[in-house]
């Protein structure tokens, strides 16, 4: 491992949903360190995009990642700015096609925390580095979804990142499908997983801890002490 990595904490959990009553339930926990939405997110709450992300910067202090919707790279960083302009936790999102990378080095510039979305190869990830993101999202279930490995590209990135251990660029692992794939992520030592709620919950699961926590339950009882 490089020695920039060996900086690291422990691996970031953001919660990937627009739904406000899933992220003021989880944020309760006290171990989520931000969140993800995105356009079909946000179109899946019904709710006004703006409202929504009040409320989210309402109760969580970590990075917000809220998406810009244009195509070209001005009205991408106006649109980042007014998002930007909602609250100081907020990551403006851009897709990475060659106008978002643009629009990356400007809000960077103005130094806002920058998400570059939709990556699908390591080069992507080479460039979106290049043009200073805070964060690259490579979408693991959607590369799945066309018979690719997207965790090889959680590790491909890994190591291209290490090799430069000036570089900031975090990893936050998107498109996560189920609990293997965080798994894997902090394997590999990536920076972030964003994980849909359920997934989330499922990840503090297992039979053996509850048939575990049944029998000590019992077994307390049956000396009927207490503490
Ligand atoms: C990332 O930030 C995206 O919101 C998300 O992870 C996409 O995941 P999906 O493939 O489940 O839509």
């Amino acid at each position: 491992r490089a020695a920039g990595a060996a900086l690291k904490g422990s691996m970031q959990f953001f919660v990937d949903t627009a739904d406000i009553d899933d992220i003021r339930d989880l944020a309760a926990t006290g171990l989520l360190d931000g969140v993800t939405t995105n356009p079909s997110l946000v179109a899946k709450s019904g709710r006004d995009f703006f409202d929504v992300l009040k409320d989210i910067c309402a109760v969580v202090d970590g990075p917000v990642s809220a998406e810009v919707t244009a195509t070209d790279h001005e009205t991408m960083v106006t649109q980042g700015r007014k998002l930007a302009a909602m609250a100081s936790n907020i990551a403006v999102k851009v897709p990475l096609t060659w106008d978002g990378l643009k629009a990356c080095k400007a809000l960077r510039a103005d130094g806002t925390m920058v998400n570059v979305t939709l990556c699908f190869s390591a080069a992507q990830a080479v460039l979106a580095a290049k043009a200073g993101a805070t964060f690259i999202s490579p979408f693991v279930g959607r590369l799945d979804d066309i018979g690719q490995d997207g965790m090889e590209l959680i590790q491909d990135i890994r190591t291209i990142y290490d090799n430069y251990p000036a570089l900031e660029t975090k990893i936050l692992v998107a498109s996560i499908r189920h609990s293997t794939h965080v798994l894997q992520s902090a394997l590999i030592g990536a920076d972030v997983c964003t994980v849909p709620p359920d997934v989330l919950r499922k990840l503090a699961q297992h039979p053996l801890t509850d048939k575990g926590l049944a029998a000590f339950l019992a077994d307390w009882q049956a000396t009927g002490q207490d503490i």
